[in-house]
């Protein structure tokens, strides 16, 4: 089921989302809300989607690289569901990329991020997994995982670059963003 996806101005992409209780998790529920998610993600041609950008405020996010393996190859089969997801290592180096985000539409910035991450989560089967991640797939990781705490990429981007960008955020947050997918602003 494709979801509809909300977008800048929406109160729950500013809140913490509340960890998933694993022990008492209803599994089935779970698999069947990832697969909504990926589904919504695909449909908006996005690489990341976090639960909070389809107004559940839950610690899960997923992010599929396949689509954009021609550029970064390595990204090839990365296909990841996380659940309640936590850092445990970053890198001091870091590595700027340009962003995009579904709840922010038609807005790309460079933002500067660690290079690299060690993550662990639970997978949509709820076994624990830790793995590093580099560049790009890290960088999506990373993207998705601020969503989890009310953080948005525009949040960190330079303060002139924030100038340039404002009025777009202010239409956003009007209901005048143009979008191929469904979306909803609720404050
Ligand atoms: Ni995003």
């Amino acid at each position: 089921m494709i979801l509809p996806i909300y977008v800048y101005g929406s109160e729950v992409l500013r809140e913490v989302a509340e960890e998933v209780d694993v022990e008492n998790a209803d599994k089935e529920e779970l698999r069947k809300y990832i697969d909504d998610m990926f589904e919504t993600m695909k449909h908006a041609d996005g690489v990341g989607l976090a639960a909070p950008q389809v107004g559940d405020s839950r610690r899960i996010l997923v992010v599929d690289g396949n689509d954009i393996a021609d550029v970064y190859p390595y990204l090839k089969g990365f296909r990841r569901a996380m659940i309640n997801p936590e850092v445990l290592e970053e890198s001091d180096e870091t590595a700027d990329y340009s962003e995009g985000c579904l709840s922010v539409p038609d807005i790309h910035c460079n933002v500067v991020r660690p290079k690299k991450i060690k993550v662990r989560y639970y997978d949509a089967d709820l076994n624990v997994v830790e793995e590093e991640l580099d560049e790009f797939a890290c960088r999506m990781v990373q993207h998705e995982m601020d969503h989890l705490d009310g953080h948005l990429f525009v949040d960190r981007v330079a303060p002139i670059r924030r100038k340039m960008i404002a009025a777009k955020l202010h239409n956003i947050a009007k209901g005048k963003a143009r979008t191929t997918y469904k979306t909803r602003l609720e404050r």
